[in-house]
């Protein structure tokens, strides 16, 4: 293309994409064209740190997550267009207090160092940080002492949340006061020469008024990246990657019903077709009408090949008697990877492995407090397939949050059922049946969770709440039916709310809804006298009861 037309090309471009909501100004320039702009978040273990990299990405720029102590070279290898240093639970004057390498400032790179990123920069650049006894936490007044860099188009008042102990309580060489509260005199500080910001607070969570647009204003103006990372281009090249890999070879992928899996087999369906041959080991644990579910939307609405494998036989069989739920969790796993390594070994030339890994999964997060960061959770998922199966493995999600892929599996066509599926775990009802899992036990209990499942749904209630189950308790207790003594099954019903999973509240129901599903589960499940209501949090309970 020559010069003048491809820059005419560029302009127009520019002026289709969309812009972040409530930007006044925006000062890009453009002149040639250039991969998705990168902002680097570095990781010192703050439990918001998913949450900024998250928020980045909600306003169309790219970031990634890695370890505090980075070098300079690795960083060149992401080239990145700024860093941002994440909060942390430690002070920095503790002796194991995590410290980025220092030649990181020195790289020309714009930084924004928040809470305690903010308090490294200022220790590391001679200034004092006060260990104050009080932790501050929650709302306060901040006043905005300059207009300019990250405060730009924001007005002089915000309210912003803090969550700290300590505090920057004299202004390093070469820096400036952007904002304060009454409490905070530094809340913000800038060396404007050198890019170097730090802010007291954290503009990532939403109780921080126009918190996106500090992170807008770092991201775009001050680090110049282009907001143009959306979902849509991340499906568009994705595809063209997939197509480039697999090229007219063939795929094969183990669908559970789950968002992770059925987004993933979508996305590799959309470019390869055919070559794709998903695989559902029907375990016997799934629940009620699930297996048929996911026929249902791959095979007959998005016309995939599906292969069915029904082995709830061999499951049942290698279950019995397994009551620890460690050994059941390994007995499934195990099963699985036999069932699903028979059924693809039937598929002709398969060079791959579609799998629906994401990126919390993979993030290379270090807590500096020892062990694994707080945001990984290490749950015993039986998706995972071993290496014995010589297959490439093909992870189109591996950079994406739950939330994007949600919004990528509805572009994709998948039903809204689906895209917001409350979590299953892969062990499935096995973990929800106290002790022996029996035929007998797995069908009234699939009939009592589904007429938990169909409650929760017509209250409105399922995208709200995180998980909504019941769970088989191998005791019987005395009831009394008509004029006829029983002596049947408990069934306990749990509902909590969580963001991740890592931490949950249960759900205080209202009274006359627990009546209603009591009075149907009794009514209409044979083999069950009585239903409890779970009211315990994670921690120190978890949510599934093994
Ligand atoms: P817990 O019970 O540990 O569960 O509070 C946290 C979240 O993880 C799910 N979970 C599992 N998911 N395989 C899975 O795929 C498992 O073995 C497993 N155990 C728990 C659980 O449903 C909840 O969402």
């Amino acid at each position: 293309m020559p010069a003048r037309s491809k820059k005419r090309h560029l302009r127009k471009k520019q002026m289709r994409l969309k812009l972040p909501r409530g930007r006044a100004r925006l000062s890009f320039k453009v002149t040639k064209p250039r991969n998705k702009d990168l902002i680097l978040v570095l990781d010192f273990g703050s439990q918001y740190t998913q949450l900024i990299a998250r928020r980045i990405r909600e306003n169309k720029v790219f970031s990634r997550i890695v370890p505090f102590h980075i070098t300079p070279d690795e960083i060149r290898k992401h080239n990145p267009k700024g860093l941002i240093l994440s909060g942390g639970p430690l002070s920095v004057y503790d002796s194991d207090a995590p410290m980025p390498n220092l030649d990181i400032f020195k790289m020309g790179l714009p930084v924004l160092g928040i809470c305690y990123g903010m308090q490294v920069i200022a220790h590391l650049m001679g200034s004092s940080v006060k260990k104050s006894k009080e932790r501050e936490f929650g709302r306060a007044e901040l006043f905005v002492d300059r207009n300019k860099d990250l405060f730009a188009n924001l007005p002089t008042n915000l309210t912003c949340w803090m969550s700290h102990s300590d505090q920057v309580t004299k202004l390093p060489k070469g820096f400036t006061v952007m904002a304060h509260t009454l409490n905070a005199p530094l809340a913000a500080i800038a060396n404007r020469n050198k890019k170097i910001y730090g802010i007291q607070f954290h503009p990532e969570v939403v109780h921080t008024q126009r918190g996106t647009q500090i992170l807008i204003n770092f991201t775009c103006d001050i680090c110049g990246c282009f907001p143009r990372w959306t979902m849509g281009r991340f499906i568009d090249t994705t595809i063209r990657q997939i197509q480039d890999k697999i090229g007219k070879k063939k795929v094969v992928l183990g669908l559970s019903g789950g968002i992770d899996s059925s987004v993933t087999a979508a996305l590799i369906s959309k470019a390869v077709g055919k070559q794709l041959t998903c695989i559902l080991v029907d375990n016997g644990l799934l629940r009620k009408d699930e297996a048929q579910s996911v026929v249902k939307t791959f095979r007959d609405h998005l016309k995939m090949n599906l292969t069915v494998v029904d082995a709830s036989a061999r499951f049942l069989n290698r279950l019995k008697n397994v009551t620890d739920p460690e050994i059941k969790r390994k007995v499934i796993g195990d099963e699985f990877v036999k069932v699903f390594q028979e059924a693809a070994k039937k598929i002709k030339d398969v060079a791959f492995l579609g799998q629906g890994t994401l990126y919390p999964d993979v993030i290379e997060s270090v807590s500096p407090l020892g062990g694994p960061s707080a945001t990984i959770k290490s749950h015993h998922n039986v998706g995972g397939l071993p290496k014995t199966l010589k297959l490439d493995l093909i992870e189109p999600l591996r950079e994406l949050f739950k939330d994007e892929v949600r919004v990528i599996g509805k572009q994709l066509g998948l039903p809204e059922t689906l895209v917001h599926r409350q979590p299953f775990p892969g062990p499935g009802l096995a973990i929800r049946i106290i002790g022996d899992v029996t035929k007998e036990r797995l069908d009234i209990l699939r009939e009592a969770d589904a007429r938990v499942m169909e409650e929760i749904k017509k209250a409105g209630l399922y995208q709200d709440v995180w998980q909504s189950f019941a769970i088989l308790l191998p005791i019987k207790s005395v009831g009394v039916m008509g004029d006829k003594r029983t002596y049947e099954y408990v069934i306990a019903i749990r509902c909590v709310s969580s963001i991740d999973g890592m931490t949950a509240d249960w759900v205080p129901l209202p009274s006359e809804f627990l009546a209603r599903i009591s009075n149907r589960i009794i009514n209409e499940v044979e083999g069950v006298n009585r239903v409890v209501y779970d009211i315990s949090s994670k921690p120190p309970s978890t949510i599934e009861w093994e």
